[in-house]
């Protein structure tokens, strides 16, 4: 599975009560250079958004507010990881069908990605996405 968690920084200036602060440096803590931030919110409890895999796209996926169930499918197996944490990512390779579910309203996913928003770079379609697995258009390589 091209997907792994990864553990932040969480600098702790809790005994100031001023509470924590999270960074993220390009090819120091996740592997690829940032091109891209975007951000999902005001989200109800139970929507499930994403279906779809990227071609090239590798992305972080870190729930900064609430709680978000990402599933994850390489073609072949599932899993499911639960973003509760802002210090913890989730990388997700290309060549992954996904799908986020918000566990708590107005949940806030921030994205990180590889590239510019590119439409040609989805795979919208889940039998198309199966075909090209079987195909072998994604070599399996796990960071
Ligand atoms: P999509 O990636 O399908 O959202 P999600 O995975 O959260 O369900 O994108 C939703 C819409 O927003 C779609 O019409 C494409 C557009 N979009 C952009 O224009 N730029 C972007 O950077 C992203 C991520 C999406």
């Amino acid at each position: 599975m091209n997907t792994e968690i990864i553990k932040i920084p969480k600098i702790n200036t809790s005994n100031l009560n001023e509470g924590f602060l999270t960074f993220i440096e390009s090819q120091h803590h996740i592997p690829f250079e940032i091109k891209r931030v975007y951000y999902t919110y005001e989200v109800k409890k139970d929507i499930i958004r994403g279906h779809h895999a990227h071609k090239k796209l590798k992305q972080i996926l870190i729930c900064i507010y609430g709680k978000i169930e990402v599933e994850v499918d390489n073609g072949k197996l599932k899993k499911q990881h639960i973003l509760d944490n802002p210090s913890e990512a989730l990388y997700l390779g290309e060549g992954v069908w996904h799908t986020m579910k918000w566990l708590k309203d107005n949940s806030i996913l921030l994205v990180l990605a590889s590239d510019y928003y590119n439409e040609n770079d989805y795979i919208r379609n889940y039998d198309e996405f199966i075909e090209m697995v079987k195909g072998g258009y994604w070599n399996e390589n796990t960071f």
